[in-house]
């Protein structure tokens, strides 16, 4: 039988306990990226569902940029990159969220969004949905229209996805 995504994804990621604090398991998709077939099967699968709906793709710093970037090449559209605070050197929107410690706070350039875009949103991980919930908020303050957000991993009770009510969440592995 061919093998599922997620037994691709156990077979390719590696656990590493204690990281980023202790208790926590990260899951690290470097070595999926890494792997010829594996990325384009991710960026595949994880746009699957929204072929034919978007005009462009936004990546989220950092992780995301590896997929919108591939994902954009692959179905012949642009990308919108959201950035940290203070990497984007001409006019932005900002959008400040909340972490699990802290703020962050994201930007995207200001004409780098046409008002009616529609656009996907990929990102490697929704946990909380602070990050993807900030982009959407930027993209729809340019006139965007978000039309749904792809991630690899979606981690469980975090409330990511209740976060993005009203929006369309496809991931590849619930964690
Ligand atoms: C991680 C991950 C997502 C975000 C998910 O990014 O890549 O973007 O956190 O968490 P949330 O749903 O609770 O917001 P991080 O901020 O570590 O940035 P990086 O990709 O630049 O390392």
């Amino acid at each position: 039988e061919p093998e599922t995504i997620a037994e691709m994804l156990d077979r390719l990621s590696e656990i590493v306990p204690d990281y980023p604090s202790a208790g926590i398991s990260f899951k690290d998709l470097t070595p999926v990226f890494a792997d010829g077939q594996g990325l384009r099967r991710i960026v595949d699968e994880v746009i699957e569902p929204f072929r034919g709906q978007f005009d462009v793709i936004a990546g989220l710093e950092a992780r995301g940029f590896v997929l919108a970037a591939a994902g954009a090449y692959a179905t012949g559209t642009g990308m919108i990159t959201v950035r940290k605070a203070g990497k984007l050197p001409r006019e932005v929107f900002r959008d400040e969220y909340t972490l699990e410690y802290g703020t962050g706070t994201l930007e995207i350039h200001r004409d780098d969004v046409a008002p009616g875009t529609r656009v996907l949103i990929l990102d490697d991980v929704l946990a909380t949905g602070g990050t993807v919930g900030s982009a959407v908020r930027l993209l729809e303050l340019a006139g965007a229209e978000v039309i749904g957000v792809g991630v690899v991993l979606e981690l469980d009770g975090l409330g990511g996805r209740e976060k993005l009510d009203g929006h369309t969440v496809h991931s590849l592995q619930l964690v």
